[in-house]
């Protein structure tokens, strides 16, 4: 029988052609908003992986909604043209299908990238205003952001609306909501960082639920849309994985095809028990209480360790960014782990093991055996 991992999956209209998925990576190298070369590069290496999706990097919708200087936007035409000729560069190498993270910092916004510090950006660093649902700072040293005022949110739910007609006039065959992390729709739904007293404050899954119905109204039914959302905050008197079970629900109501489940990141305080697919247990729950498409991710590196959350049912799909990051070939290596045959690029066809005596040696043992 073939492995799980190998097995296609339907998501809304398209079809991968096996389960694993590459996380969407914020790589910090646009030009106000627009792709530049290394996203050819960075795009030309996933288009080789063999992986059954890659997901864009979390792609801002205004500008004022990017988390550094460096992050991706659909906010005019010069981000829509750059990254359509970064996504043509990839449908040049796969026919695999592509996929964008649509999303906007809110108070996580105006920061300096990781490797300058990934902090608040400082006075002469041209900061800029951000906004989010309350006056509240992420955490110490953070910007206070101002306060949307209603106009504003319902401003913000076109914004998306518009920057996902863009990913549609790009060609993408998938659209994520970034719903998670603590950025903007996540903190209109998490307790923690949304203490508004009007509709968006009462009702916190409000803002969220209506960008999602904007995004299904103009994206094609032909095409994927699906979400990643936060399961919970991991601090008491915050998000809950109950509540996720909830906005689950509503979000298949609208039509959404599937949903990718994270946690953290919405205070810099709370404790996280990161270990080998601690988040496994949180998309089981939501495949099995909402009845929709999970993914699974979260410090999933390992081929048998994959393959076991989709044969056990926990998960209808595995995404990774780190594992991917740091060998992009993970994809051919597990395919012949399991015995599979997959499409290579025909240029780098030669170093297949089924006519390269010298893959066993090539291979780190780490790539593909039990985690520790
Ligand atoms: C360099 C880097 C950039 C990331 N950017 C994003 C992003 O744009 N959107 C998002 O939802 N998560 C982002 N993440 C989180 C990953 O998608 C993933 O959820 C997280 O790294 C856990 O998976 P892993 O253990 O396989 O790395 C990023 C992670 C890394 C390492």
């Amino acid at each position: 029988m073939s492995p799980h991992l190998f097995t296609p999956i339907q998501l809304g209209g398209i079809t991968l052609p096996n389960r694993v998925v590459i996380a969407p990576m914020c790589q910090y190298s646009a030009d106000d908003g627009s792709m530049t070369d290394w996203h050819h590069v960075h795009l030309g290496t996933y288009a080789c992986s063999g992986a059954g999706l890659f997901v864009v990097e979390k792609t801002n919708v205004t500008r004022e909604g990017r988390i550094t200087h460096g992050c991706t936007g659909l906010y005019n035409d010069h981000n829509e043209a750059a990254m359509a000729r970064a996504v043509q560069v990839y449908r040049g190498i796969t026919r695999n299908p592509i996929g964008i993270q649509i999303g906007h910092a809110g108070r996580k916004a105006s920061a300096a990238v990781p490797w300058q510090g990934g902090k608040a950006l400082g006075p002469t660093e041209s900061p800029w205003q951000t906004v989010a649902p309350s006056a509240i700072p992420f955490g110490d040293g953070w910007h206070t952001p101002r306060e949307f005022t209603r106009e504003e949110i319902r401003g913000l739910v076109d914004a998306f609306a518009a920057a996902i007609l863009r990913a549609k006039r790009v060609g993408y065959d998938l659209v994520e909501l970034h719903s998670a992390h603590g950025y903007l729709i996540h903190q209109f739904l998490s307790p923690l960082s949304n203490k508004r007293t009007d509709e968006y404050g009462k009702d916190r899954m409000k803002f969220p639920l209506e960008v999602a119905r904007a995004a299904r109204d103009v994206w094609p039914k032909e095409r994927a849309l699906g979400i990643r959302i936060n399961a919970t905050d991991w601090v008491d008197g915050g998000w809950t994985p109950e509540e996720a079970v909830i906005y689950a629900k509503e979000l298949k109501r609208i039509g959404l095809d599937f949903i990718c489940v994270s946690s953290g990141a919405t205070v810099p305080y709370a404790k996280i028990p990161v270990t080998p697919g601690f988040q496994v247990p949180f998309a089981e729950k939501i495949r099995k209480e909402a009845g929709i498409k999970t993914r699974a991710v979260g410090m999933i590196a390992d081929a048998d360790q994959a393959e076991e959350i989709l044969a056990s049912g926990k998960a209808d799909m595995v995404a990774m960014a780190r594992a991917l990051l740091d060998n992009p070939r993970w994809v051919w290596h597990a395919a012949e782990h399991f015995s599979v045959k997959i499409e290579y690029p025909p240029q780098y066809s030669r170093v297949h093991a089924s006519v390269w005596p010298g893959a066993a040696l090539a291979r780190p043992p780490a790539s593909v055996s039990k985690a520790a």
